[in-house]
């Protein structure tokens, strides 16, 4: 399976920590060739050194800035020579109640959740039309497929991946482009420390406890939409822990 992945050009997109971290660390292991960004640079150039990855493979970047996205994918396509692979993961999920009005992480999870994901799209994609070739696979989640009370915004935001995607995957046909939506249930990662109110973070913390799964489920999922040949175009997976209902 890996065959399909060494040395494919993957850029990851919230790469520091958790999902976006453990799927670095999988397609170290077949062979890709890797280029990581989120904020945290630090966390970054740990997982590059651990990886013994080119030193450059690392930008750090705020995906609510276009430019700093589009930097990250001409980092990868100066060091690599183009880009096989953009994952969009980036995200966070401060849930709580609507009367709460928590403006700013309703903001954040727009900026961050549904605008970074259109700056990853914006800067691949051009790319990937003149290679005619790629693959752009998006970060959704089971809350992209059904809302509960406290996640409302995070889910809109999580649907409207889906919906962005399912248009994306219709228009670029004529590039030969694949796009994939991965839609995790719960994994264990650093998400719940996002959830700015108290008790929404100790529930939503007693929960993942119970029911969480790791993030190497995340990461054999996406190898396994990207390991596919290349007239196979693998368009969403829903995955959630065998233990969780919803
Ligand atoms: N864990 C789950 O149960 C679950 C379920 C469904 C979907 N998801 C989705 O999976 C994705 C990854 O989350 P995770 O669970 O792995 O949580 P996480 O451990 O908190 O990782 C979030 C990643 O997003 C990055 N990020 C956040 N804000 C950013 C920004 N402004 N610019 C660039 N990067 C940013 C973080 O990096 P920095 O902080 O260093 O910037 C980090 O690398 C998210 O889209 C999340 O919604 C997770």
């Amino acid at each position: 399976m890996s065959e399909n992945i060494r040395n494919k050009v993957v850029v990851i997109v919230g790469a520091s920590s958790g999902l976006g971290e453990a799927l670095a660390r999988r397609l170290a292991k077949d062979g890709a060739k890797l280029m990581l960004g989120a904020r945290r640079a630090q966390r970054l150039q740990k997982i590059v050194a651990d990886l013994q990855l080119p030193q450059d493979a690392f930008l750090p970047t705020d995906v609510t800035d276009p430019a700093q996205v589009q930097a990250l994918v001409d980092q990868a396509v100066a060091l690599y020579g183009r880009i096989d692979v953009i994952v969009n993961n980036a995200g966070l999920m401060p849930h709580s109640l609507l009367e709460r009005r928590q403006l700013n992480d309703w903001n954040a999870m727009i900026d961050i959740n549904l605008r970074g994901v259109l700056h990853g799209i914006a800067a691949a994609l051009p790319y990937m039309q003149e290679q005619k070739s790629g693959h752009i696979i998006n970060t959704s989640s089971v809350a992209g497929h059904r809302v509960r009370p406290g996640s409302a915004v995070y889910a809109a935001t999580k649907t409207a991946v889906r919906v962005i995607s399912e248009g994306l995957r219709q228009e670029v046909k004529p590039y030969n482009i694949r796009t994939t939506i991965i839609s995790p249930g719960a994994v264990l990662s650093e998400l719940v420390d996002s959830i700015t109110d108290a008790d929404v973070a100790k529930g939503t913390r007693d929960y993942y406890n119970q029911v969480a799964i790791s993030a190497e489920s995340f990461a054999s999922v996406v190898a396994f939409a990207i390991s596919q040949p290349a007239e196979v175009d693998i368009n969403e997976i829903l995955f959630r822990p065998t233990q969780q209902e919803g």
